[in-house]
């Protein structure tokens, strides 16, 4: 494999897989496209933006044309694509540009891929389309489709997309459902780089409802690792599950969270239930651990501690976004809540 296209390269899970696909593979180059919505950030990869084998095209994946102009050079062995609408409480806010690129934007690229024959295509979807567990049992890649949010929604339909792509067209693809990532570059809307923003800011934390809802946490790069092996090894038509085995209730990591950054309990600040929140997220990743030999290498301890410690090195990358629009869309969220 020579050459690769990114969808979203730019957000946090996309600059991070093309940083590790870059170091790891000394052939590869990598056309990244983004549109640079407000999560697209181009300081996520500055560091790589001179490398004579990184290219950035601006532009929409809803955007034939465009997304023609760079599947017809006839050079791409793979796309692997990231792009989407990805935070929960903002589909619930206005779930219209969900639609428009999670769904839209993905039977864009499944068509101009046909069309221009691209070898393999990777759809990077997520754990939430199988909806909430109870107390017990796990995600396995037979468990039923049941989106709970907008955005889990407009993932399943762009899963449903591939899959029936797959089925009727012999089109070349495979799907990655992971659990909650967490790392360097994650914007600071989701839980983790929110919370050690605010806790080193000595602000409120807002945990929604009970605070007793689990999620599984998985270090980005161990997630970027299962995509590569899914893109190298995955057979077509397959789903492949990624999770870290590290499932805690959203409270107990905020106050492990609270205890590594030497602040107190009292930043704690219980805060109206998200609508319909999921109330367990866990994932059975036996098929990836057997058919790619991939499993989570970063152990939790380690891959936490190390996020802390970049979060507090980077702060000028978290200020330089907290004065666009997310702070405007912080106010509107939380206000309320935290009143
Ligand atoms: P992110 O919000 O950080 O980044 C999304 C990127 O997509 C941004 O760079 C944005 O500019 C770009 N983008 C959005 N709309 C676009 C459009 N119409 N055209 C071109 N570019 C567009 O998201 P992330 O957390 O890095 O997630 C990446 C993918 O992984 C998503 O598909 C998400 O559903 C999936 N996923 C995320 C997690 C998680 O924990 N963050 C877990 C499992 C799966
Ligand atoms: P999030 O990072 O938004 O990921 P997801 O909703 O995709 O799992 O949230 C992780 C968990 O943390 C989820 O259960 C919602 C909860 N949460 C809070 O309690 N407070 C917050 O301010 C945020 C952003 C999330």
């Amino acid at each position: 494999m020579n050459h690769i296209v990114v969808t979203g390269g730019c957000g946090f899970i996309g600059s991070n897989f093309i940083r590790l696909m870059l170091e790891t593979y000394p052939e590869l180059s990598i056309t990244n496209i983004d549109s640079l919505t407000y999560a697209g950030n181009l300081a996520n990869l500055a560091d790589i933006q001179e490398s004579k084998r990184y290219q950035f095209q601006k532009g929409d994946i809803c955007d034939r044309p465009f997304v023609d102009s760079i599947l017809g050079k006839g050079n791409v062995d793979a796309i692997v694509h990231f792009a989407a609408e990805s935070h929960v409480d903002r589909s619930i806010l206005d779930s219209t540009p969900f639609v428009t690129t999670n769904v839209n934007g993905t039977l864009t690229l499944l068509d101009s891929c046909r069309s221009h024959e691209t070898p393999r295509y990777v759809q990077v979807s997520t754990d939430e389309v199988y909806g909430s567990l109870g107390d017990e049992g796990f995600f396995t890649e037979e468990t039923p489709l049941a989106p709970n949010s907008p955005y889990s929604a407009s993932k399943a339909a762009a899963d449903m997309l591939v899959r029936s792509y797959v089925h009727t067209f012999d089109f070349p693809a495979v799907i990655t459902r992971c659990s909650n990532n967490y790392g360097a570059y994650q914007f600071p809307e989701k839980l983790l780089p929110l919370f050690i923003s605010n806790a080193r800011n000595d602000q409120s934390l807002p945990v929604y409802g009970t605070g007793e809802n689990v999620r599984d946490w998985i270090h980005v790069l161990d997630h970027c690792r299962g995509i590569d092996a899914a893109l190298r090894q995955g057979k077509v038509g397959e789903v492949y599950n990624f999770g870290g085995r590290t499932e805690m209730t959203n409270i107990a990591l905020t106050r492990l969270l609270l205890k590594l950054l030497d602040k107190p309990d009292s930043l704690i600040k219980y805060v109206t239930d998200r609508p319909g929140h999921d109330q367990r997220y866990a994932i059975d990743c036996a098929k990836a651990e057997s058919e790619l030999n991939w499993s989570p290498q970063i152990s939790f301890e380690q891959g936490l501690q190390e996020t802390i410690d970049w979060y507090i090195s980077n702060e000028e990358w978290i200020k330089n976004i907290q004065s666009g629009d997310y702070m405007t869309y912080y106010d509107q969220q939380y206000g309320g809540r935290l009143a």
